[in-house]
């Protein structure tokens, strides 16, 4: 494998060597990592990435742009199919520049929009004030309920209705809970204002009908593909026919220059994976997971923000079990599995600190797990908080890790 790489530069082939070890010996909890296929790393790896192909497929700025085109219109065709969207734009290098695109697209700089507070769960690119997404725009924050944990509704109406913004934004990163759309488009209507959905957690749950879409509802909608959707490192954005050019042309010129080809080829290939059977129960198994952990995890007397989870994340308020967020991720890294500390809603800790961690499912579903593991993985970091000074018992659980990554291999195919 990487024959070539480890010829040419022996440090950097050490250091993927390296990052492959670590995934597949410890389990991945981020709620926001992934396992692509082979098939989504072979296209990334691929002379896609040698042409330059500014512009749309058929409108270039550059010639010999003929095989790229199909590559792009693959792209294009399928997201529009998978998500029963009228218009596709496949280049955004990222979920945050997808973002940018749409705030440069429908909206002049100062105009006032309104997102989810990043401490109760929002995206830093919905309007943080270290972002050009804060700097550039006045940004109205809405949160969700001390009681239920949940968003409030008649709070993001109130302040609509108050700060008569352009764009609403509906979408999170920490969120464990369905997002009502169709509640936000009425008060976006209500208002005039568009809306614009970032369904970067959840598109995969999305596109196989394990969460209600956004698009029959959203003007615009924004996403990654390396999430729940399990493609490369990357963005895109739907929208409806009548915005389409503004759209296009905000992503290039506006916010970049040449596409990415290679990974545009990738997230076609992603695309395509979304569309089979074989996803739709890859996805079911995401939520079934999600809530066989967190019942584990209540059941050991842990406080799960908002009681539980309705899609692929859960967060964890440690304050319950006397850990800070930033103290927990250390201990579970020491057995071998990795999560975020993440702030909790009405967090009385710093960022760099935070009350709560955040886990999520879908890349170890990716490895073939099911509702019996991870009610044993649920039962590793309850004992693990339970025997935090015991380094014996610390050592047991990690050889517990240890046995589950070696029964749901990662990508024995890069052995062969
Ligand atoms: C809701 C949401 N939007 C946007 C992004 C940004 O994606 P990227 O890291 O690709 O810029 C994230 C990433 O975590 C996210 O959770």
């Amino acid at each position: 494998m990487l024959n070539f790489l480890r010829m040419t530069d022996e440090e950097v082939f050490k250091a993927v060597m390296c990052e492959l070890g670590r995934q597949r010996n410890g389990l991945e909890l981020i709620a926001s990592e992934n396992f692509t296929s082979i098939a989504v790393l072979e296209a990334m790896g691929t002379v896609l990435t040698n042409k330059y192909a500014e512009g749309l497929p058929g409108k270039r700025y550059y010639g010999g742009c003929e095989c790229v085109d199909i590559v792009e219109d693959l792209a294009r065709e399928r997201v529009k199919k998978l998500f029963g969207a009228q218009h596709a734009n496949v280049q955004p290098h990222s979920g945050t520049q997808a973002n940018l695109a749409v705030y440069f697209a429908l909206l002049n700089p100062g105009d006032t929009y309104m997102g989810m507070r990043l401490d109760q769960g929002g995206h830093l690119s919905h309007g943080s004030q270290v972002t050009v997404s804060g700097k550039w725009f006045n940004v109205i924050h809405y949160g969700v309920r001390k009681d239920t944990e949940t968003i409030d509704y008649d709070e993001v109406l109130d302040m609509a209705k108050k700060n008569k913004p352009k764009l609403i934004v509906a979408g999170a990163s920490a969120y464990p809970r369905i997002i009502d759309f169709e509640k936000f488009s009425q008060i976006a209507k209500e208002v005039g204002a568009f809306l614009m959905v970032d369904m970067a957690h959840i598109a995969g749950l999305i596109a196989t009908g394990f969460h209600p879409s956004p698009v029959p509802y959203a003007d615009v909608v924004t996403s990654t593909t390396h999430k729940t959707l399990r493609g490369p490192r990357s963005g895109f954005i739907l929208c409806k026919e009548e915005l389409k050019d503004k759209i296009d042309k905000s992503v290039f010129p506006g916010n970049q220059g040449g596409p990415l080809m290679h990974i545009i080829a990738a997230k076609a290939v992603a695309f395509k994976e979304a569309m089979t059977p074989g996803f739709k129960k890859y996805a079911e198994q995401i939520v079934k997971n999600a809530k066989a952990l967190a019942e584990t995890l209540n059941s050991r007397g842990l406080r799960l923000v908002s009681g539980g989870t309705d899609n692929h994340l859960i967060l964890i308020d440690m304050r319950a079990s006397n850990i800070s967020g930033k103290d927990a991720e250390a201990l579970f890294a020491k057995i071998g599995i990795t999560v975020n500390k993440n702030s909790i809603p009405f967090d009385p800790e710093p960022p760099w600190k935070a009350s709560g961690i955040r886990i999520g499912t879908p890349a170890l579903t990716t490895r073939g797990m099911k509702e019996a593991e991870m009610i044993e993985i649920g039962n590793i970091m309850s004992d693990a908080l339970d025997f935090r000074d015991d380094e014996q018992k610390l050592d047991e659980l990690k050889k517990r890790v240890s046995e589950l990554c070696l029964n749901f291999p990662l990508y024995p195919e890069l052995d062969r």
